[in-house]
């Protein structure tokens, strides 16, 4: 039986499931407790949750900043029990959502040279790569990708369609699903 996947805003009681996601695929360096809650309850941006029957399966911290035009992903996770059934791209989507509603032009972040899952959602979502970092998870390489929101501008700035594929804007401003 298909199970119904709900994703909405993170409250801070979701904080330990996020953590417990977090360890299991970063490892207890890679996420840190404090950092999630200031995130949940202070940071500007947004965390989403995926939740399946209530239960936390995976979650994104997406962050912007004073002065920032852009949001950046900071945490992407989702239980290992629960990939592969797109609740990776619901969140990412749902994130890029917010971020296009609050006006930034763009969303970018940083993954792993070698993570062949999550380059592969990336670059399904419209992130494409814009710098190898190397050395940027001691001694991993990894990519920061970015993602435009408002590609059209650009093109009728420029007079001329070259027939990209539209991703953005999203259908339904702030749409979560
Ligand atoms: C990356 C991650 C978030 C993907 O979540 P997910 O829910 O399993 O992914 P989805 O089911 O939404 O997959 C969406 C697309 O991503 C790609 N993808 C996902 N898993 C993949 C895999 N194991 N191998 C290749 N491509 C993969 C596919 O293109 C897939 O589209 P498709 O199902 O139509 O082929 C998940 O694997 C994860 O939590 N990994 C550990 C944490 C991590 O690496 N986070 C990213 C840090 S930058």
């Amino acid at each position: 039986m298909r199970r119904k996947i709900v994703i909405e805003r993170a409250t801070r009681d979701d904080e330990p499931s996020l953590l417990d996601i977090g360890v299991r695929c970063f490892g207890s360096m890679g996420v840190s407790h404090r950092q999630l809650l200031y995130q949940i309850t202070r940071a500007k941006g947004i965390v989403l949750v995926a939740r399946v029957n209530g239960m936390v399966v995976g979650g994104i911290v997406c962050l912007t900043h004073a002065g920032w035009k852009r949001a950046h992903v900071y945490y992407l996770a989702v239980h290992p029990d629960w990939r592969r059934r797109h609740v990776g791209r619901r969140l990412l989507k749902a994130a890029i959502n917010y971020a296009y509603s609050e006006g930034m032009v763009a969303v970018t972040l940083e993954v792993k040279k070698d993570n062949e899952p999550a380059f592969c959602l990336y670059r399904g979502s419209g992130f494409s790569i814009q710098k190898l970092l190397l050395d940027y998870y001691f001694f991993h390489d990894a990519y920061r990708m970015r993602a435009e929101l408002f590609p059209n501008a650009t093109r009728m700035v420029n007079g001329y369609s070259r027939g990209r594929r539209r991703l953005y804007p999203p259908r339904a401003t702030g749409e979560t699903r």
